[in-house]
């Protein structure tokens, strides 16, 4: 396994055992796994800056299993071994909350906004996420539950904010509204909403996950691709979109999930309030990696087809198609693999757009201490530009002009 290669050092901690014995991953866990709490084996590791208990008992949904009670450790077990999940814990009081809504559909207008939409793209920048990247990926985690990952999300906040006040003029200003959703673990999801000029109240989104993990979430995760890539990606769209004195018809929400890596945590609780507080989602697109371009392979943008809203990804091809300069390749990535799936488990369409191909994707990577931004030349800041770009023809042409809407 990767994480075994990797030098050790775990700040306060003391580790003394083989590495081995602290990754002790490799059972499997079967297809039928429900074990009983009282049986679930007792890991004995803290860590200093982490408030993860590996003991603790957590509910979580498997592809077409009943839910099931594991450990956190079982569930860090899970994922090393390529199982795919969402935490249900938090809605575990509320068990409709954890089935499925059927999603509403739309019928998404014709592109209608070429002019506007290629000005802006003509104003987006390598520099910006250069810099941005550089600085989110220097922190040593951003484990969704580890003090650096609550610093990281601060740090995230805050460039969101100047930005704002940078790009945005005095009157668009007055428009946006930046807030923390706050989460119990303390690294909280942001939300950055421009209102809409119409009173059709159906917000468009934009998303990406902040949180990095290692797959032993006490090592190093710069996260640099894993999604520090679609990160800044979209504050890369959201500056130019400012910039351009954006006026859409509806809302359209820049959303930085906190603890994909958990089990969508953060996208969950964000969606399940959504639909609880009765907020309609009119389309919603997330990116999860973003800069990877596997060496010998052409570039691409993935459109990811598998629990998706179909008209929205048809919608998704035709911005790729008018806008950008590579084409689509369609990809599928499985059950729960990103934040896109809290959306549509609440009944909103969303979609996922991924670097290439699901297979060449970073995946010898990502939850590791290598998903670094200097990797060459795979790394690739003109690849993220595309998907930029994709985030600004979406919210331009969702979000409409006071005329199309
Ligand atoms: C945006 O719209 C919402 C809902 O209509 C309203 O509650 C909020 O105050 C508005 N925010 C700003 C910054 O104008």
């Amino acid at each position: 396994m990767k994480v075994a290669l990797i030098a050790l050092s775990v700040a306060g901690a003391a580790i003394s055992k083989p590495l081995a014995q602290q990754v002790p991953f490799g059972s499997q866990l079967h297809d039928s796994v429900v074990v009983p709490q009282a049986d679930m084996p007792q890991v004995d590791f803290r860590v200093e800056g982490f408030s993860l208990d590996l003991n603790e008992p957590r509910l979580v949904q498997f592809e077409g299993h009943e839910p099931v009670w594991i450990s956190e450790y079982q569930k860090l077990e899970a994922k090393a071994n390529g199982r795919k999940f969402f935490d249900i814990t938090d809605s575990a009081d509320h068990f409709a909350a954890a089935q499925v809504k059927p999603t509403k559909t739309y019928d998404y207008p014709e592109l209608s906004a070429q002019e506007k939409v290629t000005s802006v793209i003509k104003t987006l920048s390598t520099e910006g996420p250069r810099a941005n990247l550089e600085k989110f990926s220097s922190f040593r985690t951003r484990y969704y539950r580890s003090q650096t990952g609550q610093e990281s999300q601060k740090w995230l906040l805050s460039r969101i904010q100047e930005i704002t006040a940078e790009s945005a003029s005095d009157s668009l200003q007055q428009a946006i509204s930046i807030s923390e959703f706050e989460h119990s673990w303390g690294q909280n999801s942001i939300v950055a909403r421009i209102n809409g000029t119409s009173d059709d109240e159906r917000v468009v989104i934009v998303g990406a996950h902040q949180d990095s993990t290692n797959m032993w979430p006490f090592f190093p995760a710069p996260g640099a691709d894993d999604d520090g890539s679609g990160t800044t990606s979209i504050l890369e769209s959201y500056r130019a979109l400012l910039a351009s004195d954006f006026r859409p018809a509806r809302p359209v929400e820049f959303q930085w999930y906190s603890a994909e890596e958990g089990g969508l945590l953060g996208s969950q609780q964000l969606a399940t309030d959504y639909a609880n507080r009765g907020v309609e989602v009119y389309a919603m697109s997330q990116y999860d990696m973003t800069a990877w371009v596997k060496r010998g392979t052409k570039e691409v943008v993935g459109v990811i087809t598998d629990y998706v809203d179909p008209a929205l990804t048809d919608y998704n091809k035709k911005l790729i198609k008018e806008y950008l300069s590579i084409p689509s390749v369609d990809t599928k990535c499985g059950y729960a693999c990103s934040d896109h799936a809290s959306f549509a488990k609440n009944g909103f369409p969303s979609i996922f757009t991924i670097e290439g191909l699901f297979d060449d994707s970073n995946l010898q990577n990502i939850h590791s201490a290598s998903d670094r931004i200097d990797v060459s030349p795979e790394f690739s800041f003109n690849h993220m530009l595309e998907f930029s770009k994709l985030a600004v023809a979406f919210a331009i042409e969702l979000g409409g002009s006071e005329k199309s809407a």
